[in-house]
């Protein structure tokens, strides 16, 4: 490997990798898109990305296997829910094959970036999608820009597989009928106030009630929810039409079902009734699943499993779904995409 990376140290930081992907649509179509050396995108003052948050994103991962090969988990779940992205702010939809043959050369075309298998850490990809092109009013833009360029990653939160707290803000992410259920760039400056306060105050994230009643949980920080209730029986997680549906909690959901004989429920989760809960998690393909020591609402600490040991459903599933990823475990069907 010529790449000199402290593989087993990396965090979640921007590194440059020598190519990226980028792809234009203009007149009504993409054209084929190409890889690049150049990180810079030069695009019209007047783009609509820069003034009107015209601009979506996505983010997934490519694991290196025991055997050398490449793994995507879901990829083609990214391009779908980067469709509905577009769709709600008038972007040209990137087609599915499209998306995940971008996703495959720039992984490909950096390939000695991925994280070695056994250390931890894995390739993050950004697929994103802007408005550019001449423009000032407040319309949809004339032509577009669909990139994908790829970072080796570690651990999104410090503590890893151990539990960390977090803090209920009382910063809303997103309006009842809004975007937060897409993955829209304005859902995350309008998320860095409540992140940078919860962080200050020495906790790992904050976390979203929903923005009708601030009464049940949305999101903790850019990953969702879940608890597994007392009897460790049951997996738990929110609804709402203002929660990203995350891939990753869909997973879990399939998972704890179908591997771990769990009941599976997305329901109101009431920050008032933690109780119920003995493990709890933030999950995601940046967070994977991290473990929620506690959660601080106002003056009151709720403690789940445990403040230093992750619990024992959490570790299973945990076991289960990055087993799946790195190719360790046997994947359902169609989760996993190779790159040859
Ligand atoms: C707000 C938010 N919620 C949840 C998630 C987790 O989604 P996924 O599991 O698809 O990565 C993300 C990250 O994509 C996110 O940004």
């Amino acid at each position: 490997m010529s790449v000199e990376i402290d593989w087993k140290n990396l965090g979640f930081s921007y590194i440059k990798t020598p190519f990226r992907y980028i792809s234009y649509w203009k007149d009504g179509q993409w054209d084929n898109g190409q890889l690049t050396e150049d990180n810079k995108v030069y695009i019209s003052e007047g783009s609509t990305a820069l003034h009107y948050g015209q601009t979506a994103f996505e983010g997934l991962k490519a694991y290196r296997c025991k055997d050398g090969s490449i793994n995507l988990f879901r990829p083609d779940e990214n391009a779908k829910r980067l469709m509905q992205s577009c769709q709600r702010l008038l972007m040209p939809e990137v087609p599915i094959d499209k998306f995940v043959d971008a996703v495959k050369q720039a992984v490909k075309a950096n390939e000695e970036y991925i994280p070695p298998y056994g250390t931890g850490g894995s390739l993050y990809i950004r697929p994103y999608i802007i408005g550019v092109g001449d423009n000032i009013g407040v319309a949809p833009a004339p032509e577009y820009i669909f990139s994908v360029f790829v970072v080796p990653v570690g651990a999104y939160f410090k503590g890893g597989l151990t539990p960390t707290r977090f803090i209920v803000t009382e910063y809303d992410r997103a309006a009842p009928r809004g975007t937060g259920s897409v993955k829209v760039g304005g859902n995350y400056a309008s998320g860095y106030k409540a992140g940078k306060e919860a962080k200050q105050a020495g906790y790992s994230d904050a976390v979203y009630l929903d923005p009708q009643t601030h009464t049940k949980i949305e999101e903790i920080g850019a990953a969702n929810f879940f608890g597994i209730t007392k009897d460790g029986k049951k997996f738990v997680t929110p609804k709402s039409p203002s929660i990203l549906p995350s891939i990753t909690k869909y997973s879990l959901l399939y998972l704890a079902k179908e591997r771990l004989g769990l009941d599976v429920e997305e329901g109101d989760i009431y920050i008032d009734a933690l109780d119920q809960f003995s493990e709890a998690g933030a999950c995601g393909t940046a967070a994977v699943i991290s473990p929620i020591g506690g959660i601080q609402n106002g003056d009151n600490l709720h403690v789940f499993y445990s403040e230093t040991e992750v619990g024992p459903v959490t570790q299973r599933l945990y076991d289960e779904l990055v087993g799946i990823q790195y190719g360790d475990v046997p994947a359902p069907d169609n989760w996993i995409v190779k790159v040859d």
